[in-house]
């Protein structure tokens, strides 16, 4: 596992920027948006600084579910069988529940639209989070090489432990696997098969996830997706809703990518205010 600095060949400000980017933040943002920016951007540069790091951190398993509706315990059991994947025996409730709803959207979205699992390559997932769900990216394409990239590394939790102690304890035993700490619109780490799991694409859950909208830039971002992917690999993407998958679709188009069809979840494992969209796309 690595906290790797961006190897960067071309600089970002080559990459194409937006009218809306080059507006002075004080147009695009109001003033109660910038005060939480800055204060979140402080606490991200302390948190760099410090790079504050335990020991990797390991979930104390929830053993078995309770509290299931019936068809989700059934769904369950039918992932666990398929793909090998035990994960409430590694992980607390939230996580393993998290974990089976993320891998039935792989599952039911790639089965849905018959495509070929592209098995084997080198994955990387954009805005990874604490990676928490490495193991089903694992299970799912059986990659080459794995590798999770996210931009916030040492976010401090209540447990005392950080972001990059969290990475460290989902990837344990995962071969070939790493969690990067860096802005992925900087890092130059061409892929087979690159996913994002609800990306950002408008300012307001930036905010909500205590991030300064300075690193909001979802021009750069689709736009070094596109010069990440391999001639024939494949971008992945699961966004919140139609609404947002649209304004997603409309970056992924203006950095290049070609889509490749749309699959909507019916009935999501996990219940959430609008249903996971998924998408494929190519260069
Ligand atoms: C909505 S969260 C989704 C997290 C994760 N994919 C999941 O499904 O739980 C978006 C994530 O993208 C990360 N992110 C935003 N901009 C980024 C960038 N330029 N480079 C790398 N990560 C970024 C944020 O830190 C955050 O963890």
């Amino acid at each position: 596992m690595g906290t790797t600095s961006p190897a960067t060949s071309r600089s970002a400000s080559e990459l194409t920027a937006s009218s809306a980017d080059l507006q002075p933040a004080s147009l695009r943002y109001s003033l109660v948006q910038r005060c939480r920016s800055l204060y979140h951007g402080l606490w991200l540069r302390l948190s760099e600084r410090v790079r504050w790091s335990r020991r990797p951190y390991h979930e104390t398993p929830v053993g078995h579910f309770s509290d299931l509706a019936p068809w989700q315990t059934t769904r369950i059991e039918a992932l666990r069988a398929r793909y090998d994947a035990g994960f409430e025996s590694r992980y607390g409730h939230h996580t393993a529940l998290a974990n089976y709803a993320y891998l039935d959207v792989l599952d039911q979205a790639w089965n849905a639209t018959a495509r070929p699992i592209p098995e084997g390559g080198r994955v990387t997932d954009v805005g990874c989070a604490n990676f928490w769900y490495a193991l089903t990216l694992h299970k799912f394409f059986r990659p080459a090489i794995l590798t999770g990239v996210d931009v916030e590394g040492f976010r401090l939790y209540p447990t005392g432990y950080s972001r990059y102690d969290a990475a460290a304890g989902y990837i344990t035993d995962l071969p070939q696997t790493s969690f990067v700490v860096a802005d992925y619109s900087m890092l130059e780490e061409q892929a087979d098969v690159i996913t994002a799991w609800f990306p950002f694409v408008t300012p307001a859950p930036v905010l909500a996830w205590r991030l300064p909208l300075t690193l909001f830039s979802p021009e750069r971002f689709f736009l070094r997706i596109a010069r990440n992917l391999a001639g024939s690999g494949t971008f992945f993407m699961v966004n919140q809703g139609l609404e947002e998958a649209d304004l997603a679709a409309d970056y992924c188009r203006r950095a290049g990518l070609r889509s490749q069809g749309q699959w909507v979840h019916p009935q999501p494992l996990r219940p959430r205010p609008h249903p996971p969209v998924a998408s494929w796309w190519r260069i």
